[in-house]
């Protein structure tokens, strides 16, 4: 992904951030790898690139896998303008599944700030399955948590859609701003800057 941003193709990503090691857990930025003829997808955070390697960015089978994918974070969280950002450009328009009405998507931004950026480890991942959640060591904040914020900085649901927090039920994706200004088609290889979508912020890596 980061030589693809490098050279100015642009690859939807939530849970990338440049700083910190990637576990492909949002899944947003699929690619299609060939390989001797075959193509495999693959999540191109975790793909190391290699001389001669082949990788579609943006194949039809991609989009349509990557606007479901989209969909489902939607459905996950509708409270998060990141997501919903990210959402219109993948070209969703309409969400499929039922709200859940989360307030996490399990990206890791905040544990992986905490543990490497900071080195603190104060926070992590518990429970499994649908009561996987990020939380402190029992429930309680430890004393060696330095009260910096940075997982909250990079957290993608701390800016709400423009209305505002949505009630359950009133859920629908936004997409009024300016996320709407350029067509879902063109919105990966012809990259624009937002700072609500960062999954499309590549601006900065063009040379
Ligand atoms: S899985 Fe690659 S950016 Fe999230």
């Amino acid at each position: 992904m980061d030589a693809a941003l490098h050279y100015g193709i642009c690859i939807p990503h939530l849970c990338h951030l440049p700083t910190l090691s990637d576990v492909g857990a949002c899944r947003l930025c699929i690619v299609e790898n060939v390989v001797n003829g075959r193509s495999r997808i693959t999540t191109s955070c975790t793909l190391v690139a290699k001389e001669g390697m082949v990788v579609m960015a943006n194949s039809e089978k991609v989009r349509k896998l990557r606007r479901n994918i989209a969909e489902l974070l939607v459905a996950q969280a509708p409270n998060s303008r990141a997501i919903q950002d990210i959402a219109v450009r993948c070209g969703v328009t309409s969400v499929r599944y039922p709200f859940r009405q989360d307030d996490c998507v399990l990206c890791g931004r905040c544990v992986r700030t905490c543990a490497e950026m900071y080195q603190a480890h104060a926070i992590g991942f518990v429970g499994r399955g649908k009561h996987r959640r990020v939380d402190f060591p029992f429930s309680e904040r430890p004393e060696f948590c330095k009260r910096c914020w940075g997982c909250v900085d990079l957290c993608p649901m701390k800016e709400t859609p423009c209305d505002g927090p949505m009630k359950p039920g009133e859920e629908y994706l936004c997409g009024r701003c300016e996320s709407t200004t350029t067509p879902p088609q063109y919105a990966v290889g012809d990259c624009i800057r937002c700072d609500m979508g960062k999954g499309f912020d590549c601006v900065r890596h063009r040379i």
